[in-house]
């Protein structure tokens, strides 16, 4: 009795956290939401102690926003999910320092253009055979995934590119001499010499042609098109824009910079003070990895069972299903849930929505096998004891096979729980922070790679290290019962 009160409650629980989320995002009105990717700075990236996103573009479409009279609600994902985040009606606009090209007016519209950027080659200051584009012929060139910047590297004869999903990873790839060059727009390049403290990289000629950025909507969201053009003219005619402007690119944003380089982003103190946004992103972790398996076990349960029950179709259908999803990457799942169910459903998935189906589906194909084996790991004759008892095969299940079965499938589960810890990070290409994603954003604003990932490995350790106490801890009590 105790157990399936337990069992009640913890669903109910994981179901109020489920909904809460799905609720949240409901009863918003006017909402605008907005999504970037924060390795951008000084147009974005994530603050330093609060974890809030900054720069340029935030602060610019926080004002836009609210003269248009919208609530901004910014969330965060990779560049080269922006634009079919915006197809699949996911979120309303983008704004990611993204250069209006023909090619993306094909696919979503744009806001009047609110900066003009250009491309710049960075190299090793010891690198003296770079002097022009012409020189990066033959070369490995770094840039971010899905910018413009890799599109005029992948133009250059013979060169070998090498994509980043972040602008700092590619920087710091020309750092560590892994490449010899980066392409990337130019203000952001500044920042990174400046503000990154940087003292090994240079660039080297002139910025390439004019880049005009603007903000991306739904190609068929016209009218917000329209109230974001209005917004845009208004806090330009009334001095807002140029206050913004001045704050990320005049005389004071230099010397911010520059005393910001001064802090140095290393050691273990830097490790301490970065553990407090770690922890927000575990939390995440936890979260999503434990609603995931709880529902997971649900489904494992259910699709095990359909297998062993002799009914021809039912089998087959869970055979199937355990195929299919054993067969396919995580990662693709959660693309396909996010970014192609809207096409069919045409409605926008909630990105929680999509990464605790998507992961909970996912655990469930594994939990069915696992809980298969310990199904049929109990001796035959229990069955047919059963049975011979009077009780229908369901009952059997239900009183005999499966309490045993649930015995020995705890260390497994155990095993599983921590698969998902880790392969929850996943989840961040739609936009969760967690700890993976937190890890990446503190790089993108200190470039302190070994420290950020040591603390990151830190963090992870101490999760699955708790989770496989209390699996061992679990194993023993049932032992005792
Ligand atoms: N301006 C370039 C482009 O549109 C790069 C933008 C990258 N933005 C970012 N937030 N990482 O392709």
């Amino acid at each position: 009795m105790k157990k399936l009160c337990f069992l009640i409650m913890t669903s109910i629980m994981m179901l109020c956290l489920s909904f809460s989320h799905l609720c949240m995002a409901a009863t918003q009105e006017k909402v605008l939401r907005v999504a970037t990717e924060p390795s951008f700075a000084p147009f974005e990236f994530q603050e330093e102690g609060s974890g809030e996103f900054t720069g340029f573009d935030m602060e610019l479409i926080r004002a836009v926003g609210k003269q248009a009279g919208y609530k901004v609600v910014i969330s965060n994902m990779g560049f080269d999910a922006l634009i079919p985040a915006l197809k699949a009606k996911n979120i309303d606009l983008a704004i990611a320092g993204m250069t209006i090209t023909e090619e993306r007016k094909q696919q979503v519209l744009f806001s009047d253009p609110y900066y003009t950027s250009g491309l710049i080659i960075m190299t090793r200051k010891d690198n003296d055979s770079i002097k022009s584009i012409k020189d990066l012929e033959g070369k490995v060139v770094a840039a971010q995934i899905g910018t413009s910047g890799e599109k005029k590297a992948r133009s250059i004869k013979n060169a070998k590119i090498v994509s980043f999903n972040t602008n700092s990873e590619a920087s710091m790839e020309v750092v560590n001499k892994g490449a010899d060059a980066s392409i990337n727009d130019a203000p952001v390049v500044g920042y990174y010499l400046v503000q990154g403290g940087d003292k090994t990289c240079k660039t080297v000629g002139e910025k390439m042609e004019a880049e005009e950025y603007g903000m991306a909507m739904r190609i068929d969201n016209i009218q917000l098109q329209k109230d974001i053009n209005k917004a845009l003219a208004e806090i330009k005619a009334n001095g807002e824009y140029d206050k913004i402007y001045k704050k990320w690119f005049g005389e004071e944003a230099n010397a911010t910079a520059k005393a910001q380089a001064q802090k140095q982003a290393t050691g273990l103190s830097f490790m301490i003070d970065i553990l407090p946004l770690l922890l927000q992103g575990a939390g995440i972790t936890i979260e999503v990895s434990a609603l995931s398996v709880f529902f997971g076990l649900l489904i494992g349960l259910a699709v095990a069972i359909a297998r062993l029950s002799g009914c021809k179709p039912l089998s087959i259908l869970a055979a199937c299903y355990v195929d299919f999803i054993r067969g396919t990457p995580l990662l693709v799942q959660i693309f396909l849930v996010y970014f192609a169910l809207p096409n069919i459903i045409g409605h926008r998935v909630d990105p929680f929505f999509a990464a605790i189906s998507a992961c909970s589906v996912n655990s469930g194909a594994y939990v069915a096998e696992i809980f298969r084996g310990g199904i049929q790991s109990i001796d035959r004759g229990q069955m047919e004891a059963g049975r011979s008892l009077g009780l229908t095969w369901w009952q059997t299940m239900k009183f005999i096979i499966i309490p045993q079965a649930f015995k020995r499938i705890i260390p497994p589960m155990g095993n599983e729980f921590i698969a998902m810890l880790k392969d929850s990070s996943l989840v961040s290409v739609i936009g969760f922070e967690e700890l993976t994603r937190r890890g990446q954003l503190i790089i993108a604003r200190t470039y302190a790679s070994f420290e950020v990932w040591l603390a990151v490995a830190f963090v992870y350790l101490i999760m699955t290290f708790a989770v496989s106490r209390l699996v061992g801890i679990m194993e023993k009590r049932m032992k005792t019962e």
